[in-house]
């Protein structure tokens, strides 16, 4: 299986919570290793760029508004597999109908406020990566 990288950001909801350790060591635990990692406030330049698909959906507004509304911790994974891994490991978008023990299960309450995002195909997890970091932000593969 070849290694991979994928793109998540720990949400601002999570970030309140206080459980960006909980949820980055369900990452370490399952195989996947944080290769660069930052906090920041997004503006809403970037929080509208980011989300530029969901741009005709009813909830883009409100969906800037929450993303912008505190600090999130953007973040590369790496491992096998990691873009399905950390799909699995976070659950469906809707905490409701994620499975349980997985991250919007155990952190989630709403689809408005799902805790994380994770890349959903290795060509979307390598525009996210680009959109966040510059190349020497990201740490070679770490042995
Ligand atoms: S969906 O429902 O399958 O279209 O969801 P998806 O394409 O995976 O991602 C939609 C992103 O928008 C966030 N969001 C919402 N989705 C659906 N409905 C509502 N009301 C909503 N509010 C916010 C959702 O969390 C996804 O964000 P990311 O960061 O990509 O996970």
């Amino acid at each position: 299986m070849a290694i991979e990288r994928t793109f998540s950001i720990i949400k601002p909801d999570a970030v309140a919570k206080n459980v960006i350790g909980e949820i980055v060591s369900r990452f370490e635990k399952n195989g996947l290793r944080v290769v660069a990692s930052k906090m920041q406030q997004l503006s809403q330049e970037q929080a509208e760029g980011f989300y530029a698909e969901h741009k005709e959906r009813g909830f883009f507004k409100d969906l800037v508004s929450f993303m912008t509304s505190g600090p999130v911790i953007v973040q590369v994974l790496e491992g096998e597999n990691a873009v399905l891994k950390n799909r699995e490991l976070m659950g469906a978008t809707n905490p409701k109908e994620a499975a349980p023990g997985t991250i919007r299960a155990d952190f989630a309450v709403s689809i408005d406020e799902n805790a994380v995002h994770g890349s959903d195909a290795p060509e979307s997890a390598a525009r996210e990566i680009a959109y966040f970091f510059s190349a020497d932000e990201l740490c070679d593969r770490i042995r």
